[in-house]
């Protein structure tokens, strides 16, 4: 039977069969050959939806805005001081609203329980643009990137190094141990993901042909390597306090030159961005300024290197929210 994603929400990936997860990465292709074959799209003219944003976004929000546009969507963003939803109506209430007047919601937030709850008061798809716990959409363009850039997922041997017990470190433990990677956790065992998530992924895993594992061994670790993946040390929303134990829990889990050595030749390197790899930022700034530090998850050695595929990634995201609007509003 074909797959048909039609009114569904798309909230973590652990509601998705691998299968439906294939699908969603090649829609994307399909979206990106008609972009780049300029192609006019404009197959959900007369929809609207809405994007919620309780934390900030470049990546997510450009994606949903021109993914919509060029599917020929109506599309209201509304920043954390622009609706009235948590300070003067409940999240029952706006759901229920939101619900009446669009056909699709995108919520980028702290708490996974108050995206589940729009998408169960709002009966419209909704679509996770980051929770504290999963970051699904970006899922869909990591695996898209891998495939182009390796030429397959199953198989591929994926090292995620740093806080893995993050929105980011869970699901890419999910989406590889659903499309059947081979997901290494590099990091100290106080940032390993949740106990209940390894053992759901190990038996996930076991079907899909993958395998979890968690080490503390950077050299065990990174051997071997196809993909290594990074992220920032301290999340949206974490406060400022926790940088000092982060950073002494994490430094020597930073993806240097050593670490991609030991992984294959031919491994590429993967964040989701944003990245502090040099000192161009506010924030870097401070951290080298109270630290001492010019680089913090990723050297800008490695950043910059033929490797990273940074900005692909980025762009497939794009490409892939498009995907997912598509499949789910059809
Ligand atoms: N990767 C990602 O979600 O980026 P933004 O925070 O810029 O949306
Ligand atoms: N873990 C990061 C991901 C950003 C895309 C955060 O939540 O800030």
């Amino acid at each position: 039977m074909g797959i048909n994603l039609r009114g569904r929400s798309f909230l973590k990936l652990l509601d998705y069969t691998a299968e439906e997860i294939e699908y969603l990465i090649a829609l994307s292709e399909d979206f990106k050959n008609l972009k780049r074959m300029g192609t006019p799209h404009n197959y959900l003219q007369g929809k609207n939806i809405v994007l919620l944003f309780e934390k900030t976004s470049t990546r997510t929000r450009c994606s949903f805005e021109v993914a919509g546009h060029d599917l020929g969507l109506g599309v209201t963003y509304l920043d954390p001081a622009g609706s009235q939803m948590g300070k003067k109506e409940s999240i029952k209430d706006t759901a229920r609203v939101l619900g009446r007047m669009f056909d699709g919601i995108e919520y980028r937030g702290y708490s996974q329980e108050l995206v589940e709850d729009l998408a169960k008061y709002s009966k419209i798809p909704v679509w996770n643009g980051l929770t504290d716990d999963f970051h699904p959409t970006q899922m869909i363009a990591d695996m898209l990137t891998i495939k182009e850039k390796l030429g397959k997922v199953k198989g591929v041997n994926f090292t995620y190094m740093g806080d893995a017990r993050n929105n980011m470190g869970n699901s890419l433990m999910v989406v590889c141990a659903k499309l059947g990677l081979h997901f290494t956790a590099c990091a100290p065992k106080e940032l390993f993901p949740e106990e209940w998530l390894v053992e759901e992924c190990k038996e996930i895993a076991k079907k899909s042909g993958g395998s979890i594992r968690l080490t503390e061994d950077i050299d065990e670790g990174t051997k071997d390597a196809d993909v290594i993946y990074t992220d920032i040390w301290v999340s949206m929303g974490e406060p400022d306090e926790v940088w000092e134990t982060r950073i002494n829990l994490l430094k020597k889990y930073q993806v240097n030159k050593a670490a991609m050595k030991n992984a294959k030749k031919t491994a590429i390197f993967m964040h989701c961005l944003p990245s502090f790899h040099d000192t161009e930022t506010e924030i870097a700034k401070q951290i080298e300024k109270k630290f001492g530090l010019t680089e913090m998850e990723v050297t800008n050695e490695v950043f910059e290197s033929d490797q990273s595929v940074v900005f692909d990634e980025a762009e497939n995201r794009m490409h892939s929210i498009k995907a997912i609007i598509y499949a789910t509003l059809c």
